[in-house]
């Protein structure tokens, strides 16, 4: 496919040209600030911002807490209440930096889901739903990494629950179990390495969001339509697209404004709401807590590593298959990863010929059956593991996957689709009425 055509930089100045032809740079931030973008998106293509301000606001907060913070079993907890007192500023840039991680997984789940819903993820932009997908991994791994450094109760249950799952893995489980900790225990050496790594995949992040970037630059941005940009000629393209720059930069911040207005209430008035009281009680290896509950962004996996007990049929039947190697706690573990693996291969199992869900009268539905899904599993991820909690989270995993496996595949053959706009330009002029042709 080629790129939507538009101006490319042009240096003018004696100064410009010697830098061009030395290191494009100025070109290529003028190509990226000033991109075509569909002029149709909606509110929910802002969530891409939020998000690069996420990583930024995270990035910032964690090296000033790094300053101030000790990586040792002894001094943590301490080291936390010594911010949190002492440190000119440190109860803000926490609560910041607490708050910031709850943030940039409202914004990446609305992402994903907008993805799902407008079908960004079809040809061709798999690459830069893969990348998004590596992304929240990474960014999953960060955050529960990151709950362990303040080295409370929960800090340190919630690390031996999750480093457990691996040890759930046949024949070699115990041995990266191990291996992931340092020891036989979550103990200093797990500390360590985890403050090692907190610190570390932020940039890999920043690594992964540059690809991204420039996959979703390289194919164009979707759009609510789904219908492609007229490329045919630059005079066709800029009936349907406005450029980035002031354009979208305009209508992001002033998004970005609003969300920070609901942000910095939370950070300020309510800034302990999401956490759990019990990460306020220094670690204690002899003492479980009553409920050990993973923070909310990880409930719906957590949901769906919980809902596979033994006495569910596919267990038993996947149990019976490999002579009890597929153990109840490891289908916990293949369902967990399995949830997003599925996910992940969206644009092979969509068969649709259209894009946008706003053209695909049964998917509009089925899909927001899965957005409901997701919030009950978010909810049932927090109950404790029993009736009727445990058969609502095996039917909302079952739907989770059926989704996926079956009715996104299903439906491309069975749906009729309604007509889509011919261009971006009549969606545009549809909702906006079509612009006067100013006097010459
Ligand atoms: C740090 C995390 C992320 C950042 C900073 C980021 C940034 C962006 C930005 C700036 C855009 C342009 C359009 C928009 O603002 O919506 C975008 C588009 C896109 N993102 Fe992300 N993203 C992140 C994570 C993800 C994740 C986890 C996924 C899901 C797998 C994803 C999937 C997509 C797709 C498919 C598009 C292209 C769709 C389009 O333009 O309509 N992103 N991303």
């Amino acid at each position: 496919m080629s790129g939507i055509p538009h101006d490319h930089y042009e240096p003018k100045t004696n100064g410009e040209k010697w830098l061009h032809s030395r290191l494009p740079i100025v070109g290529l931030l003028y190509d990226t600030i000033m991109i075509p973008t569909p002029k149709n998106l909606n509110w929910m293509w802002i969530w891409g911002i939020v998000l690069t301000f996420c990583l930024a606001l995270q990035i910032v907060t964690g090296i000033v807490l790094a300053m101030h913070y000790t990586p040792q079993v002894d001094m943590a907890f301490a080291s936390i209440e010594h911010i949190m007192r002492n440190v000119n500023g440190g109860h803000f840039i926490r609560y910041l930096h607490m708050n910031g991680a709850s943030l940039f997984f409202v914004a990446v789940y609305l992402h994903i889901f907008r993805g799902l819903y407008y079908g960004s993820y079809k040809a061709p932009r798999e690459i830069t739903w893969i990348i998004g997908m590596l992304i929240y991994l990474a960014m999953m791994g960060t955050a529960f990494m990151g709950y362990v450094l303040p080295w409370g109760q929960m800090s340190f249950w919630g690390a031996t629950v999750i480093t457990g799952l691996f040890g759930a893995i046949p024949f070699i489980g115990e041995s990266i179990q191990t291996w992931l900790l340092g020891g036989p225990a979550v103990g200093n050496a797990t500390l360590n390495r985890f403050f090692s790594l907190h610190y570390l995949l932020p940039f890999v992040i920043a690594a992964l969001v540059a690809l991204h970037i420039w996959a979703f630059h390289t194919t164009g941005n979707n759009n609510p339509t789904g219908v492609d940009v007229r490329r045919s000629s630059k005079a066709e393209a800029d009936k349907d697209t406005v450029s980035f720059w002031p354009y979208f930069v305009i209508k992001d911040l002033f998004a970005l404004a609003v969300i920070l207005v609901v942000f910095f209430a939370i950070v300020g008035f309510m800034p302990n709401y999401l956490g759990h009281p019990d990460n306020y009680i220094e670690a204690n290896p002899l003492v479980t807590p009553a409920h050990i509950v993973p923070e909310w962004y990880f409930l719906p996996f957590y949901a769906i590593l919980r809902a596979f007990t033994a006495d569910v049929w596919v267990v038993m039947f996947a149990s019976w298959i490999t002579g009890g190697i597929v153990d109840a706690k490891f289908f916990g573990v293949l369902a967990m990863f399995g949830a997003i693996a599925v996910m992940a291969l969206a644009p092979w199992l969509d068969t649709s010929s259209v894009r946008s869900g706003r053209y695909r009268p049964m998917f509009k539905w089925w899909f927001w059956l899965l957005a409901i899904d997701f919030v009950v599993l978010m909810w049932v991820g927090a109950m404790p593991a029993e009736p009727p909690y445990s058969t609502i989270s095996l039917i909302a995993s079952a739907y989770w996957f059926a989704y996926f496996l079956v009715i996104l595949p299903l439906l491309g053959v069975i749906e009729k689709p309604e007509a889509q706009p011919a261009t971006i330009e009549d969606d545009f002029d549809a909702h906006y009425g079509k612009a006067e042709t100013p006097a010459e």
